[in-house]
């Protein structure tokens, strides 16, 4: 049982420039990733989470696009707010934009470009949801641990995490998903800038560690955690999806079944958005999952 509602955060601002000139003039956040923008995916596991108050931190020339595309959210049965990120000063500072928004409430960050894939990840987060104090954060065994966060773990604990260290104490690295209780919004006041100008949210996360209040989630090789950084990364995530999507004949990350699933959208809403889109796949995929309900 969700006692106390949790809130979502997406982080979808940052310069991306690694991905020009696709990314000039509309956010790297909504570039397609096979059959949706690529918000959909980490919107998708925010609302698998039970997560259904929602805000998107965008650069200020984007938040129109976004909006655009998601609206409210009343669609999808969620509450969508929205509010800019002035200029790429830290990962950490979702905090500070997002504190009247959070008005006290215990929250979930996810960084606009991840995404997850793997078996019952529902039981992960659900852990992770119900973590009441402290934090929890997600970690991946990666072959370039020196361009992330990495976690360096002794029986089981975390003991230490460094942010792109020179010499990595491990493969194990820190994955754009974050759970944090109440006290996130006051760490991150006390934050100074690193060295390369941002907010960090290593810093954050090590202010947990000391206070023996950071738990982690191992995603094992059965999960996949996708990097859409680079054309080539882009390419092969959306070819990734597209080939999963096609073999178990199931969408991965679609927003509107979730919801449906959730029963925070009737079948009659359900249809509606799938008319909207019936000339396309998605559209198509949406009404056969109407169709399986009556049977
Ligand atoms: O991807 C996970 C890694 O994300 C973690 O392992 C690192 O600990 C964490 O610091 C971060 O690594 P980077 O600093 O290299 O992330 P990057 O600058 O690529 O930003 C991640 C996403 O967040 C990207 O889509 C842009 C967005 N972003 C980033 C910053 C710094 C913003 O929207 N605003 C920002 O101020």
């Amino acid at each position: 049982m969700k006692h106390k509602a949790r809130k979502g955060i997406i982080l979808a601002g940052g310069s991306g420039t690694r991905l020009y000139p696709l990314s000039k003039s509309v956010s790297k956040q909504l570039m397609p990733v096979y059959d949706k923008p690529m918000i959909y995916y980490p919107l998708s596991i925010l609302m698998q989470s039970g997560i259904r108050e929602i805000l998107i931190i965008t650069k200020p020339n984007d938040k129109k696009n976004f909006y655009d595309l998601l609206g409210n959210g009343n669609h999808l049965g969620i509450n969508i707010n929205y509010e800019v990120q002035k200029s790429p000063d830290g990962i950490a500072q979702s905090f500070l934009i997002a504190e009247k928004f959070l008005s006290g409430c215990k929250s979930t960050l996810i960084l606009g470009d991840n995404i997850f894939y793997g078996p019952n990840f529902n039981t992960l987060l659900n852990e992770a949801y119900d973590n009441d104090t402290g934090a929890t954060i997600f970690t991946h065994k990666v072959n370039d641990p020196e361009n992330y966060g990495v976690i360096e773990l002794e029986n089981h604990k975390i003991k230490s995490i460094e942010e792109k260290p020179e010499l990595p104490k491990s493969n194990y690295v820190v994955t754009g998903l974050y759970y944090y209780d109440e006290q996130v919004v006051e760490y991150a006041k006390s934050l100074k800038p690193s060295h390369r100008g941002e907010l960090e949210i290593t810093d954050i996360n090590n202010i947990y560690l000391e206070n023996s209040a950071l738990e982690y989630k191992l995603m094992d090789e059965k999960y996949s955690w996708l990097d859409t950084g680079t054309h080539d990364s882009l390419l092969q995530a959306g070819n990734f999806i597209a080939s999963l999507e096609s073999k178990n004949n199931k969408k991965i990350c679609c927003p509107e079944e979730i919801s449906f699933n959730s029963g925070w959208i009737t079948n009659k809403q359900l249809q509606a958005l799938s008319e909207s889109l019936i000339n396309t796949n998605y559209g198509k995929y949406l009404m056969s999952l109407i169709e399986k309900n009556n049977i």
